[in-house]
């Protein structure tokens, strides 16, 4: 499928990738590109994660400095960092931050390419999600996570890897990672063991192969159910005839 979104798109209009999400418990979250002025919003996040979250998501300090740079720096044709910002109390709170990068680090590439599984730049994405801990196992990652990975697709990206792989003991996110179509492809260690997972973007954000068959099914049926009707009204006519015939 060609793409039909460009990183320049993006560069041009960062609204492009702007999507709201409503869950089912009704929490409005905007998920958007990252902006020059969300400096003290990130950094916020950023202060306010656990120290286990931090343990487990360590793409960079997590320091209003550190925020603060990353909004003064933002080229989204290196990297799209997403941020899902809520209204709380009037005011607005990043709650989800999403790394993604076009194409993917040294480290992985020397990882995959160690494997026999070279990357390519224009067909290999990365990626990288944390959410607020007060905000974590409800449901969230996975909504927007699949936003993310459908811009990706869009992108005309075939794949997506990990940033830095996932820690192996981390059982929510291999779990969520799995969930999501991620597969593992192998191990690394960092003094603790990691797992790295890819997953291809093909089968994204159309229906699963039980549902389109069951479509396909539907379909079927549904045109034999119009022939037999069609032509049960034709033969009407020829009826008469005959009848009036023997008349
Ligand atoms: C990983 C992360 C992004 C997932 O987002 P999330 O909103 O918490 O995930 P979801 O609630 O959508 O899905 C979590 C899934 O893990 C399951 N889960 C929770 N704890 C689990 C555990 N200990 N073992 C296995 N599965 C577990 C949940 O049941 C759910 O699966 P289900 O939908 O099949 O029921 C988020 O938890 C997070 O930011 N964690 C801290 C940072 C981090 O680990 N980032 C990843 C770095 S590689």
């Amino acid at each position: 499928m060609a793409p039909t979104l460009t990183l320049a798109d993006i560069e041009r209009n960062p609204n492009t990738v702007t999507q709201v999400v409503t869950l089912p418990n009704g929490l409005r979250v905007v998920l958007r590109a990252l902006r020059p002025d969300d400096a003290f919003l990130l950094g916020t996040f950023f202060l306010g994660l656990s120290e286990d979250t931090r343990r487990r998501f360590a793409p960079h300090p997590f320091t209003m400095e550190e925020a603060e740079k990353l909004c003064s720096q933002i080229c989204y044709r290196e990297t799209i960092r997403m941020v899902g910002v809520i209204d709380s109390d009037g005011e607005p709170r990043i709650i989800a931050y999403f790394i993604f990068m076009p194409g993917f680090g040294e480290h992985e590439q020397k990882r995959y390419h160690e494997r026999g599984m070279p990357l390519a730049p224009a067909t290999d994405c990365s990626v990288a999600p944390c959410l607020a801990d007060d905000f974590q196992n409800r449901g969230l990652g996975s909504v927007l996570m699949g936003k993310v990975l459908l811009i990706a697709k869009r992108l005309g990206y075939k794949r997506a890897l990990l940033i830095g792989g996932v820690i192996a003991t981390n059982l929510r996110a291999v779990h969520f990672y799995t969930k999501l179509g991620f597969r593992q492809v192998g191990t690394f260690s960092t003094g603790i063991e990691n797992y790295d997972m890819i997953m291809d973007l093909a089968g994204m954000g159309e229906p699963p192969r039980s549902r389109r068959g069951l479509i396909l099914l539907s379909v079927v049926l549904g045109a034999a159910i119009l022939i037999v009707v069609l032509d049960h009204l034709l033969a009407l006519p020829g009826q008469t005839d005959r009848l009036d015939t023997h008349g």
